[in-house]
C-alpha cells in the first residue's frame, strides 16, 4: 500500500509530503514541453507527454505522490463544453449549452477522457510502487462557476449572470455529481489509488447557499469514494470556521487547509480527519530562512497527527524551483 494512502486509511501517525501543481509552469522542464504544445487541453489529452509532465516532479525531487497532470476543466469538456486556456488570463469556456450538456452520454463522456485514463495507466507503470497516484476532480460548485461564467473581476459571484432557476441550478449539479463519479471511478480503475476533490471556489458561496452548493454535493462524492474503499480528500478553499461544519458534515478521509486558516485552530477543531497542506505559496517566494521557519511552524503543530505536508493552494509559477528543493530537504530531515 502506498504511504498517503496508508496514511488516509489508517491514520498512521507519520508524514508524507507533495504539492499540489507541483507538475507546471514553474518547472523548466515542464515549460519547454508546453511551449511545443499551445493548446493545453490537447496535451492534457495526450497520455505519453501528460504521463511524462506527472512524473517530472518526483524525478527532480522524489515527493512522495504524484497527481495525475490533467485539469478540472476537462470534465466540463468532456460534457460538450469548449474549453480554451488563454495565455496570461487563465480558463476561457463557451457559452454554456443546457440541451448539449443534459443530452451527452456516459460512453461518449469516458471515450473523451480515455488519454487521462491511459494516462494514467502508463504513469502507475512506471512509478515506484511506494508512491502514490492522485487522481482529481473539481467539485461540482467550482466546476458551475467556470462552466456559467460566474466570477466578477473582484474575484466575487456575479449573481446577475445566473440565467437558471434554482431547480435547474440543482439538476445541472446532480448531473455533474453523475458524471464526476463516473471520472473519479474510471482514474481508479486506470490505476489512481487516492482522489482529491477541488471546491476552489467554496468561499465564495453565500452563507444560506453553502449547503446545497457545497456540503451536499462534497458530501455524495465522499460518500461514493467510501463506497468504493477509495481514499478521499477534500478541499473546501477559502471557507474559514466552516472547516470544522465541512468535517464534521462530509467525513471525508482527508482535508486540505488553506493559508487563512490557523494551524492551531485546525489542531483543535478538526478532529477525525487526516490533516493536509496549509503553508502559503507565496512564502516560496520569499528567502531560505523564512521558507523553513514558516515550514517548521506546520510540522510543529501536526507533529504528533498523521498529517500531509503540502501547500494551502498551488505552487506559484514564479516559484523557484531551487527553494521547493530546499524545503524538501529541510522536510525530510526534520
Ligand atoms: O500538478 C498538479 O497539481 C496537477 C495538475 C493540475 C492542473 N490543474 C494543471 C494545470 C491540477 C490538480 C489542476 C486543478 C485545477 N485547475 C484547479 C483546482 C486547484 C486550484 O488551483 O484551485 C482549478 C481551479 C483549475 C482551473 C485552471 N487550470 C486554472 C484557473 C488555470 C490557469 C491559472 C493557473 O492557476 O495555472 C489552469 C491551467 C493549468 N492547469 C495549468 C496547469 C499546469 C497551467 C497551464 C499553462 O501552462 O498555461
Amino acid at each position: 500500500m502506498s504511504k498517503l494512502k496508508d496514511i488516509l486509511i489508517n491514520k498512521k501517525i507519520c508524514k508524507s509530503i507533495w504539492f499540489m501543481r507541483q507538475a507546471g509552469r514553474y518547472l523548466p522542464e515542464f515549460r519547454k514541453i508546453r511551449l511545443q504544445n499551445q493548446n493545453f487541453v490537447n496535451l492534457c489529452l495526450n497520455s505519453e507527454l501528460s504521463s511524462e509532465l506527472t512524473l517530472q516532479p518526483i524525478k527532480r525531487f522524489n515527493l512522495d505522490s504524484a497527481i495525475i497532470f490533467s485539469d478540472i476543466l476537462m470534465v466540463p469538456y468532456a460534457l460538450g463544453q469548449r474549453v480554451d486556456f488563454i495565455k496570461d488570463f487563465g480558463p476561457k469556456l463557451d457559452k454554456f449549452n443546457f440541451k448539449v450538456f443534459t443530452e451527452t452520454n456516459k460512453d461518449s463522456f469516458t471515450q473523451k477522457l480515455q488519454p487521462v485514463y491511459d494516462a494514467i495507466n502508463k504513469t502507475r507503470n512506471k512509478l515506484n510502487k511506494e508512491k502514490s497516484l492522485i487522481a482529481f476532480i473539481g467539485a461540482p460548485w467550482t466546476l458551475l462557476v467556470y462552466m456559467l461564467d460566474l466570477k466578477s473581476n473582484k474575484n466575487e459571484i456575479d449573481y446577475k449572470k445566473i440565467k437558471f432557476k434554482t431547480e435547474e441550478i440543482n439538476l445541472i449539479l446532480n448531473k455533474l455529481y453523475e458524471y464526476l463519479a463516473i471520472h473519479i471511478e474510471n482514474q481508479i480503475n486506470a490505476g489512481a489509488d487516492v482522489v482529491q476533490i477541488f471546491d476552489s471556489w467554496a468561499g465564495l458561496i453565500r452563507p444560506e447557499d453553502f449547503i446545497n452548493y457545497c456540503i451536499v454535493p462534497n458530501t455524495k462524492l465522499v460518500n461514493f469514494c467510501k463506497n468504493k474503499n477509495i481514499p478521499v480528500i477534500c478541499f473546501p478553499k477559502g471557507i474559514g470556521k466552516n472547516y470544522k461544519k465541512f468535517n464534521e458534515m462530509v467525513k471525508p478521509d482527508g482535508i486540505n487547509i488553506d493559508y487563512e486558516v490557523n494551524p492551531n485552530w485546525v489542531k483543535t477543531n478538526l478532529k477525525h480527519v487526516v490533516i493536509q497542506g496549509g503553508l502559503n505559496p507565496e512564502i516560496l517566494l520569499n528567502s531560505e530562512e523564512e521558507i523553513i521557519s514558516n515550514t517548521k511552524k506546520y510540522l510543529d503543530v501536526f507533529k504528533d497527527l498523521p498529517y500531509v505536508f503540502n501547500l494551502g493552494h498551488g505552487l506559484l509559477p514564479s516559484t523557484d524551483p531551487d527553494k521547493v528543493e530546499k524545503l524538501i530537504k529541510f522536510y525530510r530531515n526534520y
